[in-house]
């Protein structure tokens, strides 16, 4: 791909913070974290510490001159812990010296007494000790209570799904850097670049004008990045101004593993109504969501869960509560779908227990449910340019779902320790902040004398390509070179109060304001041109490749002739720009509104075989039609569709997060954490963009794309438990996610395990929460 990253990463010129020349007199901050999931700190005392050779400070929550609080929704986080701990890696003090080693090696000085309490990490145990981060949420449309009697089958049952570790190659770090007047600039590997300058004007008691923030990169975040790089940014940042010298703060995988949340886990429990001929009348849910130790984004992904309870499907009786339960935990985090994913997750295995019910394949109620242009969802919104039906009919038959069912049958039907699951599984994700006020962009562009183009916008490069969709949009407004543009770092100088890059939002918001800006430059242009020219109306005038055209004559102006002189001419080369999406809102005291400017839609086939001895099994397909609108920069699009379908894979099959019963993380390393790699990537993995479709809401009619694909990694767990119900046919099978090759082997042989005296599965307790 021209003009991107590529040659930089290839060759590992990409810098990313810990790759930066180090500042004179540098020191670097190691945390003392605690090891105890909840209890109250009796003592803490640093001065061994503190003489440790080497070691200029150690800082606790007395040395925050502001306030000690880090909290977005909620006030109820502190930076360095204060009377209690209330989770495994909880920062508790602030080592600062002239090497990371002599940092290091100064952390077991440092004498930490805390009374341990108990602690809880199940999340319905919370909820039913009153441990609710908010108050329940519930969304309702029609009257479920009324439709119960009406039904022809009920379907009731429980599903859990598990945590979900980031692993964004570039750990969580900031480096940051004393000014004049108690002032900071901090670069910072953050999808919030203004998040993390209110929090730290916060915590130093500054003006939001005395801390710059700026992101070169990240080298990945997943949503890791939307809120949780904040603690290590206001660390580095209080260190820096506290020691008068730069201080860098980047955590070893293992810190970042243990210290940082992870995607929630949720534990749920559905009921479902239907028809005898398949239609779903009635659905009700409950969401237990182990948001951890403190709210973070958790009431917000919580949200997003009650947004996506119904899926791709109309469902007219609704009621879906949620709860936002605190455990003794990291606390949970944003990660890729936001909470949608769990809720999806949920109404499929209603579906897929309905049609074992009903004595149909799954697709085919999903089929008959599917939404359709016009359906209300169970916030009030009706579907518009409700792409749903076309998707799954595509898929279905550029795919040959028919055929593929039966050769599906036939497989299983001559093989008897090797099955084979199919499943279809669309996806409906909705696109906006579900907080409306987060849905705005801002961007900052000059062109220089030279004709060369800077933009400056909100959006923050983690990988996802934003930054090649924004040059794009520059290079199609001006019509020139895309070689002549350059897509600038963010920083909260440049462009003022962002939103994070996060909800797939990034380039809509921020693609939007460049293209505002550019256009208000170009309107400017075109003005000096006829001047020029000697013509009179601007309307006339049009660049084309770079070349100045008036009235659809070529003119003797090029871009290059031309730039000097509007600046000979005194014009302004340079605008700033916002963007707001019109017509959401929401209302929380109705749960009801428009929340999305759109919804992005789409059906994957996916298909397994199950090695039903050991448990193992291969992705054999997923293959996608996705209604993306006309895609802005393809090859950016089907990175994001493809990578996000294996990470969805990872979720829902390898990635297990486990904890001891003492809320230590088990699996805070890459031998005990499995995360997909080639041999789990589907051995056809196809993605084809929907032809002939427009969104008008979208950057240049496009949608966005960050999130949505992940959710198609859904249908190949339901493909796993096609497979397994192949070989167990009479089963009822718990709907518990991920599903390992070990968890596949157990629910194969579930009774007969049972059976053995003094099983246990693994020899040491464990809790996946
Ligand atoms: Mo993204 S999960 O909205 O940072």
């Amino acid at each position: 791909m021209k003009h991107s990253d590529l040659d930089l990463h290839s060759r590992g010129q990409a810098r990313f913070v810990d790759d930066l020349p180090e500042p004179e007199g540098l020191l670097h901050a190691v945390v003392l974290a605690s090891s105890v999931a909840h209890g109250r700190i009796k003592g803490l005392d640093t001065e061994k510490a503190k003489q440790y050779r080497g070691v200029r400070a150690v800082l606790s929550a007395a040395d925050i001159p502001g306030s000690n609080q880090i909290g977005t929704l909620v006030a109820d986080e502190p930076l360095l812990a204060e009377d209690t701990v209330d989770y495994v890696g909880q920062p508790v003090a602030l080592v600062l010296a002239g090497s990371e080693a002599a940092a290091r090696a100064a952390l077991p000085c440092i004498k930490l007494e805390i009374e341990e309490l108990p602690a809880v990490l199940d999340p319905r145990q919370a909820q039913e000790q009153g441990e609710l981060i908010i108050p329940p949420r519930t969304f309702c449309l029609g009257e479920v209570e009324a439709v119960w009697q009406r039904c022809d089958v009920i379907i009731e049952g429980r599903v859990d799904s598990g945590a979900q570790e980031h692993l964004y190659l570039e750990t969580q770090g900031s480096l940051a850097v004393p000014g004049e007047r108690g002032s900071v600039r901090v670069i910072s590997s953050t999808q919030s670049p203004t998040g993390v300058q209110r929090v730290i004007a916060r915590i130093l008691g500054l003006a939001m004008h005395q801390v710059e923030v700026e992101v070169t990169r990240l080298g990945g975040a997943f949503g890791g990045k939307e809120d949780q790089a904040t603690a290590w940014a206001a660390l580095a940042a209080l260190g820096a101004v506290r020691c008068a010298a730069p201080v860098k703060l980047v955590l070893h995988r293992h810190e970042d593993m243990v210290y940082t949340g992870k995607r929630h886990p949720y534990s749920s429990d559905y009921r479902i109504g239907m028809s005898a001929n398949g239609q779903v009348l009635a659905y009700e849910v409950e969401f237990y969501q182990n948001a951890g130790a403190a709210a973070d984004l958790s009431p917000a992904i919580l949200e997003r869960t009650l947004f996506h309870c119904t899926g791709s499907y109309f469902v007219p009786n609704v009621k879906a509560t949620a709860y936002c339960c605190r455990t003794n935990i990291a606390p949970n985090t944003a990660f890729r779908g936001f909470g949608g994913p769990q809720g999806m997750f949920v109404i499929e295995a209603a579906l897929f227990k309905a049609a074992a019910a009903l004595g149909v394949s799954p697709a085919e109620l999903q089929e008959k449910n599917l939404l359709k242009e016009g359906d209300t969802f169970p916030y009030g919104m009706a579907a518009v340019r409700c792409s749903a039906p076309i998707c799954w009919q595509e898929a279905k038959s550029r795919y040959d779902y028919e055929k593929s069912q039966a050769r599906v049958e036939a497989f299983n039907s001559t093989h008897r320790l090797h099955k084979k699951g199919l499943a279809l599984m669309p996806v409906c994700f909705g696109i906006s902040f579900t907080n409306t006020v987060l849905n705005q962009g801002g961007a900052l562009v000059h062109v220089y004398t030279d004709g060369s183009v800077s933009v400056s916008t909100g959006a923050v490069e983690m990988g996802q390509g934003v930054k090649y969709k924004i040059l794009e949009v520059a290079a199609r407004v001006f019509s020139i070179d895309r070689g002549r543009i350059k897509v600038e770092s963010t920083s909260t100088m440049r462009v003022a109060n962002t939103s994070p890059t996060a909800a797939s939002t990034g380039a809509d918001l921020n693609g939007k304001a460049t293209e505002i800006a550019c256009r208000a430059i170009l309107k400017r242009i075109k003005e000096a041109a006829i001047k020029e020219l000697g013509q009179k109306d601007p309307a006339k005038a049009e660049i084309r490749n770079e070349q100045i055209f008036y009235d659809g004559e070529k003119t003797n102006l090029n871009w290059d002739r031309l730039i000097p002189r509007v600046y000979t001419q005194r014009v302004n080369l340079s605008a700033q720009a916002h963007y707001a999406t019109p017509g959401i809102y929401f209302d929380k005291a109705k749960e009801k509104g428009e929340p999305f400017a759109y919804h992005a839609y789409g059906t994957a086939l996916c298909e397994v075989t199950l090695d039903c001895l050991r448990g193992t099994y291969e992705v054999d397909a997923v293959k996608a039609v996705h209604d993306l609108g006309p895609s802005l920069v393809p090859q950016v699009d089907l990175g994001q569709a493809e990578g996000g379908i294996v990470q969805g894979i990872g979720w829902l099959t390898l990635e297990e997060v486990l904890y001891s019963e003492e809320g230590r993380l088990l699996t805070g390393t890459l031998s005990t954490y499995k995360v997909p790699d080639i041999y789990q990537t589907p051995k056809e993995l196809e993605v084809h963009f929907l032809e002939n479709t427009e969104n008008p809401l979208g950057l240049f009619h496009s949608k966005a794309i960050g999130e949505p694909p992940l959710m198609y990694g859904i249908g190949v767990y339901y493909a796993l438990l096609a497979a397994i119900q192949a070989f167990r046919p009479q089963a009822d099978l718990p709907v518990v996610a991920p599903m390992t090759p070990e968890r596949v082997l157990m629910t194969l042989y579930r009774d007969r395990l049972a059976g053995l005296r003094g099983f246990n599965p693994r020899s040491r307790k464990t809790v996946s929460p």
